[in-house]
């Protein structure tokens, strides 16, 4: 922003605190933003109650505002780019839609490709939003480019400038922006067939790769990467490159980003609890500055449009300067105010849990709180607790402990599998134990006779035909 703004802002703020200090409770909400409970695993709405389609995204904090930006696709047989959304909240958890800001239309270069990863950095001496990417063409990903574009405003429409391999030279796929201390600007991304992660450093318009700074862990095939910098410390989460399924996500760090990185360290579960980082959030309060790593379930994992993935954000703990950990968290409370972020109490239950022990974790069948559709928990809770209600001696219903609903499959729709009111209590919410051997289970659907499938890694739950005799389908009731 140029000089008048920026002085006009100034006077916006200064009048702003002026008018918290007199007790304003209406305008600010930063300095009033009470602790917000998000729940995780969940496609979150935005505040006219749209699902929010910001997957794969990056964060963007300035003047008391959080900007979320993500990629939606078409739902055409590639799932090319439809466009990057934008949403902002002053307490990451009520996100109102700002503008679409880059969409397949804003250039011929758009129109039949694939957008992933988007990020945003200020550059402060131009005054312009740099938004970086990853580019290919719409059915494959053989280009392996980066993609940049502008605009004069946070939130307006951007232009696109160009793609290319970063000094036309190396692969680039996932990638991240890291904007240091001194402006200068990083673009980080996978490179060599996803095998290395490379650092480049930006020109100071931020618009174009200068140069090729470091060259990460060859051979070791990371991707989706997020960097932050604290105590001085620069730290790289990453994931594995194992496509839409999950995999461990692991950090690194180093002192000084172009050189002596650390080896990598495995973070969180062995499925990074069924999901994959894109940005990490510093989420800084009068009290403490919290690490938001923001990550997402895909939907492409469990055989799903991406558009539909859902959204995990784990914080991170650093119980030192080189030691970092995160735990699965089903709720967290985020109080943007203060900087704090802490765990939602669990509710606890006892009673029958259907587990599923193949896979990276055991994982139990659950149901999210809000809106309550089946998945996969690594944690036993009053969510996924049910009640085995006996019909004839031989199928029974499954009820949900804590909501009193049945599990429900209606096979004249889809093969999903949903819950219902326990008004309906006919074939399409019974089911029966078929012997699978070695103590465990199928659970098949009295009106479909198909059987209750998870993924190997725990995230979705379908029905499949009795052809299925695979792990997938084995479960222990307990
Ligand atoms: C993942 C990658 C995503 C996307 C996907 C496509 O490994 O992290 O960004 O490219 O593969 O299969």
């Amino acid at each position: 922003m140029n000089k008048a703004n920026w002085s006009m802002k100034l006077v916006a703020h200064l009048f702003v605190a002026l008018f918290v200090l007199l007790g304003g409770t209406n305008v600010v909400q930063t300095a009033t933003a009470a602790e917000q409970v998000i729940v995780n695993a969940n496609q979150w709405k935005d505040t006219s109650g749209n699902p929010i389609q910001a997957h794969a995204g990056g964060m963007f904090k300035e003047g008391g505002y959080y900007y979320w930006i993500g990629v939606e696709r078409n739902f055409d047989t590639d799932w090319t780019f439809k466009q990057i959304n934008m949403y902002r909240s002053t307490d990451l958890k009520n996100w109102d839609y700002v503008n679409t800001i880059l969409t397949q239309n804003s250039s011929p270069d758009l129109n039949w490709c694939k957008i992933e990863r988007p990020k945003i950095i200020y550059n402060a001496a131009t005054s312009q939003y740099v938004l970086w990417m990853h580019y290919e063409e719409g059915s494959n990903y053989n280009l392996a480019q980066a993609a940049v574009a502008v605009s004069s405003s946070i939130d307006g429409n951007y232009t696109f400038l160009s793609h290319s391999r970063p000094l036309n030279t190396y692969m680039s796929r996932d990638a991240t922006l890291f904007k240091d201390d001194d402006g200068t600007a990083y673009f980080i991304s996978s490179a060599n067939g996803n095998a290395d992660m490379n650092i480049y450093r930006l020109t100071s318009d931020y618009l174009n790769i200068d140069a090729l700074v470091a060259t990460l862990w060859p051979g070791s095939y990371r991707e989706a990467p997020a960097m932050i910098k604290r105590n001085g410390y620069y730290y790289l989460l990453t994931s594995g490159a194992t496509g839409w399924s999950y995999n461990q996500a692991k950090y690194a760090y180093s002192t000084n980003i172009a050189s002596g990185w650390s080896s990598l360290s495995s973070i969180g579960s062995p499925s990074t609890y069924e999901s994959q980082g894109n940005y990490i959030i510093p989420v800084i309060g009068t009290n403490e500055t919290s690490y938001l790593y923001m990550a997402d379930r895909h939907a492409g994992a469990f055989g799903e449009h991406f558009n539909y993935g859902k959204y995990v954000w784990h914080e991170l703990q650093f119980n030192s300067n080189t030691n970092v950990s995160m735990s699965w968290y089903p709720k967290i409370a985020i109080n943007a105010a203060t900087g704090e972020i802490h765990k939602v109490t669990q509710n606890v239950d006892t009673g029958l849990v259907i587990k599923k022990d193949f896979g990276m974790e055991n994982t139990f069948l659950s149901i999210s709180y809000d809106g309550e559709y089946p998945y996969m928990s690594t944690i036993i809770s009053a969510e996924s607790t049910w009640i085995k209600e006996d019909v004839d001696g031989t199928y029974f219903r499954l009820k949900q402990k804590r909501t009193g609903k049945y599990l429900y499959n209606d096979p004249a729709a889809d093969n999903k599998v949903s819950l219902v009111d326990p008004t309906w209590n006919g074939p399409n919410v019974q089911w029966k134990l078929v012997d699978a051997g070695g103590g465990y289970a199928r659970l098949e659907h009295r009106s479909s006779g198909m059987w209750l499938r998870s993924y190997p890694y725990g995230a979705g739950l379908s029905l499949v035909d009795t052809s299925n005799t695979g792990n997938h389908t084995k479960w222990l009731v307990q």
